[in-house]
């Protein structure tokens, strides 16, 4: 009798599971190469070179007498000084600040080296690494990886490849943290209906209490899809507990369950309901949130900048043409930026940079995560074309491992 005790205090406090089930995922600490990222607004991209960090590559961006923007690997091969520190001397180039090697923004190559003279025996012998730029919905993304870059809009969400006319609004913001954490934090079930209910963003908007989900597969993307919502709970022998005030809103029926709660909104925007997504919250590889309202997409793209850091691109796309186009963006700067993609996505921020784990103990909301980390066992697809034929070939059953790793989520 004392020793079943034991075992079940001993089980109760375990500290729970680290991630050998994983071992993909715990290496991807530092991100995926061989992904497009979103690292920067366009608009804040000109002549003067930046310096970002993705996947712990350090990258030089800037722009060329062309004004296409060139992205190279942010580190002169003389003695390592960073190139973003330099200036250009010649068109299409930047010199290194050190010893004036001057490098080709196009193609990286050593044109000049200012410090031992026009018959240089340096130049053609070394070159920078480039990396594919791409301009997209106001942002500059950067294929980062030493592999050949493929188009952008196999990897872009589908809706953003050619849309209707839209405005867009964001944030990016350097923050603490993994970006695994960002990805899990952003596709977690549970969290919203608790963490967020005292965002400012939600104050006139009701949460349910708790739901029941299943997770479902479509091309590259996960969905999140609601079976059971239930407003409110007794918990027994501690009290009932809601999210219902009398100054907040329920969401209306025919939203439909894959656009988002968001209370009061009235009618659908019919592209958006046209994608008929099976959920509102959708998670890809590379670390892209996607999470559809009536009226708008709101994508979270998780940039990892190394181990420890993230680059948080909050975006919001509304299809509006005309003055509602207007009327947006004056609602985003007013409102929305301060709001959503503030004090609410900063409750996020908290949580990644507190959370603690491996070890955790799972619980049944966690299904999100589980389906999430699944993703890394298999190669990369990158188009939803590719994800669905791997689908279609993964003729085999679940890794023991995989199953195990179920197996520690209590439902
Ligand atoms: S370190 Fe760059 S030129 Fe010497
Ligand atoms: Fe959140």
């Amino acid at each position: 009798m004392t020793d079943m005790t034991d075992k079940i205090r001993a089980r109760k406090y375990d500290q729970g599971r680290n991630w050998d089930a994983w071992p993909n995922y715990e290496s991807a600490k530092s991100g995926l190469l061989d992904y497009w990222y979103p690292v920067a607004w366009a608009a804040e991209i000109g002549k003067e070179p930046v310096s970002i960090r993705v996947c712990a590559i350090n990258i030089m961006l800037m722009r060329d007498e062309n004004g296409h923007v060139r992205a190279l690997r942010d580190r002169c091969p003389h003695r390592g000084v960073k190139l973003s520190q330099g200036i250009q001397e010649f068109p299409n180039t930047i010199s290194c600040p050190y010893h004036g090697w001057t490098y080709n923004l196009e193609d990286g190559e050593l044109v000049a080296v200012i410090t031992d003279g026009p018959d240089s025996r340096m130049c053609g012998a070394v070159a920078v690494q480039t990396f594919a730029c791409e301009e997209r919905i106001g942002l500059v993304w950067v294929f980062v990886g030493n592999g050949e870059a493929y188009p952008l809009d196999e990897q872009l969400p589908a809706e953003l490849v050619d849309p209707p006319e839209f405005a867009v609004g964001g944030r990016i913001e350097e923050r603490t943290g993994n970006w695994r954490f960002y990805a899990e934090n952003g596709f977690d079930e549970g969290h919203a209906k608790y963490l967020h209910r005292t965002a400012i963003w939600r104050t006139f908007k009701m949460m349910p209490t708790w739901n029941k989900i299943h997770i479902e597969k479509e091309g590259r993307w996960l969905y999140r899809v609601e079976d059971e919502r239930y407003w409110e709970a007794e918990f027994p022998g501690v009290g009932k507990w809601t999210n219902d005030r009398w100054w907040k809103i329920k969401p209306k029926q025919q939203q439909g369950k894959f656009l988002g709660n968001t209370g009061g909104s009235g009618r659908n925007d019919p592209y958006i309901e046209s994608q008929n997504f099976p959920g509102f919250a959708s998670l890809s590889l590379p670390g892209v949130l996607r999470i559809a309202y009536p009226q708008f997409i709101h994508y979270e793209f998780y940039v990892p900048i190394d181990a420890e850091n993230t680059r948080y691109v909050g975006v919001m796309v509304q299809f509006k043409t005309g003055l509602k186009k207007l009327a947006f963006y004056f609602h985003y700067l007013s409102r929305i930026r301060w709001l959503f993609h503030g004090q609410f996505s900063g409750q996020d921020h908290w949580m990644v940079a507190e959370t603690d784990a491996p070890p955790e103990r799972l619980y049944r909301p966690d299904i999100s995560l589980i389906e999430w980390r699944k993703l890394f066992n298999g190669s990369h697809p990158i188009s939803d074309d590719a994800a669905r034929k791997m689908d279609d070939c993964a003729q085999a059953p679940a890794t023991d491992k995989t199953s195990e790793q179920e197996s520690t989520v209590n439902d």
